[in-house]
């Protein structure tokens, strides 16, 4: 006898976390921010590299910071341009050579921030990434940094790729899982460590298997596109961003973890802003995707796919969140299947996906 099994077609799940987002400052956060604020988020883990080199680096410049995107909230509630009353940015310490452990301890006793992102650079302070160029340099000589933070139980926000112009772009990630992320888990293993932006179905793997406290966040993009959406019909910008997207066997390994309700994936959009003008150069287009504005229907649209709607609710809104002081909310939003316009631009800011129809509807 043939079964029959009935398709959903709406979801209720908690309100969800975004746990890593750039929003940028003063122009750009007007634009982009009202677009996580009405994706209904209670929060989100703040990415601070801003343009003036390494914004978040220190306690007094995460403050200033943050007072700059509460502003921004105040205005854009006062002005009814969201409804969104208690969105709360988690602030993260940008990584430098120079931020002393005395330092990174008391930014995160004080609530300043949740965690300490790590971007790595070479010694000529190229970054593999947007504004990444003064992060470390050094790893070891940041060990002792690593130890007040498993010590008071800090986590650690890592960009694992290798940064140096000889290693092939696409190998970026597992170069740097073997060389820097497995030695730095075997020195500090109590550290807790979130693998930002999964890319690679071998990383994805090491996340899962190792024995250690270790987490992923996964974009609603590297779930849905591969290299080839780089290049085809041309090159497109639009889908360039580091990581770069892998090949699509890497890009369903990870997918199979993250819809099987893996418990150590979770969403973190990285929706990278950049103006049109900085993604449409010749030479040095800006790696970044635009994801905020429709984040919510994304991912919905990739477990809905797999048929995996049940795990989609402890993806955005659940998993490890105790980890950056955040609770599951008591409060819900539904995820309708109604066709979705996505807009072209925010802005300047090309929308991934922008001009197309999504199948789901985030109501309300
Ligand atoms: C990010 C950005 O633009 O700030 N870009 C990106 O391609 N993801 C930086 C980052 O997270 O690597
Ligand atoms: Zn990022």
């Amino acid at each position: 006898m043939e079964t029959t099994v009935a398709k959903v077609n709406a979801v209720t799940i908690p309100r969800w976390f975004d746990r890593h987002l750039h929003v940028r400052d003063v122009d750009m956060l007007r634009n982009v921010l009202p677009c996580t604020l009405n994706q209904r988020a209670i929060g989100a883990v703040i990415m601070g590299n801003l343009k003036h080199p390494d914004e978040t680096s220190t306690i007094e410049k995460a403050k200033g910071y943050r007072w700059r995107i509460r502003a921004m909230l105040g205005i854009l509630q006062t002005f009814g341009v969201t409804t969104n009353k208690d969105f709360e940015p988690r602030m993260t310490c940008y990584l430098t050579d120079e931020i002393t452990p005395e330092e990174v301890v008391r930014g995160f006793k004080e609530g300043v921030w949740c965690g300490v992102k790590l971007y790595m650079a070479d010694q000529r302070g190229l970054g593999g990434t947007t504004n990444s160029g003064h992060g470390v340099k050094n790893l070891l000589g940041r060990y002792p940094v690593f130890e007040a933070m498993e010590r008071e139980g800090i986590p650690l926000l890592g960009h694992f790729e290798a940064v140096e112009p000889e290693v092939d772009e696409f190998d970026r990630e597992i170069v740097s899982v073997e060389r820097d992320l497995d030695p730095l888990l075997n020195s500090f293993p109590g550290l807790p460590v979130v693998f930002e932006h999964i890319t690679d179905g071998r990383a994805a793997a090491f996340v899962a298997e190792v024995k250690h406290n270790i987490q992923a966040t996964v974009t609603a993009h590297h779930l849905m596109i591969n290299r080839n959406e780089m290049f085809r019909n041309g090159m497109n910008p639009v889908h360039f961003c580091k990581p770069v997207p892998k090949r699509e066997m890497y890009r369903l390994k990870v997918r199979e973890y993250v819809t099987s309700g893996h418990r150590r994936f979770g969403a973190g959009t990285d929706s990278a802003p950049h103006d049109e003008s900085a993604k449409m150069r010749c030479y040095g287009c800006a790696a970044g995707i635009f994801t905020a504005p429709t984040a919510v229907e994304l991912y919905t649209t990739v477990f809905d796919e797999d048929g995996a709607l049940e795990h989609l609710g402890p993806f955005l809104s659940e998993n490890f969140l105790g980890l950056y002081g955040v609770k599951v909310s008591k409060e819900t939003m539904t995820i309708e299947r109604k066709p979705l316009a996505v807009p072209q631009k925010i802005g300047n800011v090309q929308v991934f996906r922008g001009g197309t129809e999504l199948p789901w509807t985030l109501v309300g």
